[in-house]
C-alpha cells in the first residue's frame, strides 16, 4: 500500500474531509466546526493520507506541538483500509515533525491503536477510570502513552 500512497500536510481548509474521516474511524465524530476550531489554535500539524490508485483519502492524523512537547489528537484509518500500513507511515510522519515529548491518550480496549503505539516506542504512563463513553452506554479507561526522543 505505501508504494501507492500519497500524504500531504493539511489545513483548516481540510476541516470538512477530516470531519468526513473521522466519521469513518470513530463512534464519535468531530464536526467540521470542531475540526477547524482546533487548527485556529496554535501548534496544530494534520496530514491526510490518500491512495493513489482510487485517488480516495484513507486516513489521517492531527498533533498539536507546544514547546516541544507533541500530542496526537487523533490518527485513523478507513476500516477498508487497515493491516496495510497506513497508521503506521501517519505517526511515523508526526513522530518526525515532534521534538522532544509525545503523549496520546487511547482507550484500553484498543487492541490495534495499543500495537500500533507500542510497536512505536510508547510506553503508558497514566490511566484514567471509565474516561471513554461508548455507544452503548458501556465505559472504558484512558490509557496516557508516552514516548520521549532521542
Ligand atoms: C489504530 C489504526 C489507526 C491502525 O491503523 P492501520 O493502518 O490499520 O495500522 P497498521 O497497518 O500500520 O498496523 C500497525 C500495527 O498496529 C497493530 N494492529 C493494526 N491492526 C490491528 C488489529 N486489528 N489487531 C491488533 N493489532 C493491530 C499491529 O501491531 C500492526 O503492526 P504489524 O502490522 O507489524 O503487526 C486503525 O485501526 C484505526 O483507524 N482504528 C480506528 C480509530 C482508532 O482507534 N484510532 C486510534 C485512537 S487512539
Amino acid at each position: 500500500m505505501s508504494d501507492t500512497l500519497r500524504t500531504e500536510q493539511v489545513s483548516i481548509a481540510h476541516a470538512e474531509i477530516l470531519s468526513a474521516l473521522h466519521g469513518r474511524c470513530f463512534e464519535e465524530p468531530w464536526s467540521p466546526e470542531s475540526m477547524a476550531s482546533l487548527f485556529a489554535t496554535p501548534g496544530m500539524l494534520g496530514v491526510i493520507a490518500t491512495d493513489d490508485a482510487s485517488d480516495e483519502p484513507v486516513g489521517f492524523v492531527l498533533m498539536r506541538v507546544i514547546d516541544g512537547e507533541a500530542e496526537i489528537l487523533t490518527i485513523g484509518v478507513l476500516p477498508e483500509a487497515r493491516g496495510r500500513g497506513i497508521g503506521t507511515i501517519l505517526l511515523g510522519i508526526m513522530l518526525e515533525e515532534a521534538i522532544s515529548t509525545v503523549f496520546l491518550d487511547v482507550a484500553a480496549d484498543n487492541e490495534a491503536a495499543l500495537n500500533l503505539y507500542q510497536s512505536r516506542d510508547f510506553e503508558v504512563v497514566g490511566r484514567r477510570s471509565a474516561y471513554y463513553k461508548r455507544a452503548d452506554g458501556t465505559r472504558v479507561d484512558s490509557l496516557t502513552m508516552k514516548r520521549v526522543l532521542g
